[in-house]
């Protein structure tokens, strides 16, 4: 099956099984190595990307779904100022000790921080519950999103799982 979709602003045609999932056709066939694949079945969050501007699980995602879709990875979000201040958040807060989970995790906040500035510890939890810390380092990862400077966020990224 011959696919074309955007990628993190860019076109992409492959050949491919309809079933195939999207996580692996980023990984290995586009090299975009930044999204982890952690449980492969749609509960921990690592792989997490955005798809037409919704947060999706890309290992639940076959290649029949691709046609004409919009996709932006780590990669993509990491070219833009807002991921700049919110990674360097984190970095202060001394978030992530592993990192394997914090491609999905920086995702799913962008994309929180993206619709609200200034979330609530209650909300930063509801936004982050679809991703597992394998760490468990919960309370410093929340404090590096609180910490992100209250500054508008690009509306690019979207809505909500
Ligand atoms: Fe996709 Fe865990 S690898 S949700």
């Amino acid at each position: 099956m011959k696919i074309s979709f955007i990628v993190n602003n860019g076109p992409v045609t492959i050949n491919t099984s309809p079933s195939r999932r999207l996580v692996d056709i980023l990984r290995i066939d586009l090299g975009l190595t930044g999204t982890k694949e952690g449980c492969g079945e749609g509960s921990c969050g690592s792989c997490v990307v955005l798809m037409n501007g919704n947060l999706v699980n890309s290992c639940l995602i076959p290649a029949f779904k691709l046609p004409d879709a919009e996709i932006v990875t780590i990669e993509g979000y990491a070219q833009s100022k807002e991921y700049a201040n919110l990674k360097q958040a984190l970095d202060n807060a001394g978030a992530f000790p592993c990192g394997f989970c914090s491609s999905g995790i920086i995702m799913a906040a962008g994309n929180l921080l993206a619709e609200n500035s200034s979330p609530t510890e209650a909300e930063i939890r509801e936004a982050l519950s679809g991703n597992i810390c394998c760490c468990g380092d919960y309370d410093s990862i929340i404090e590096g999103i609180r910490g992100v400077t209250a500054k508008p966020q690009s509306r690019r990224y979207g809505k909500t799982r």
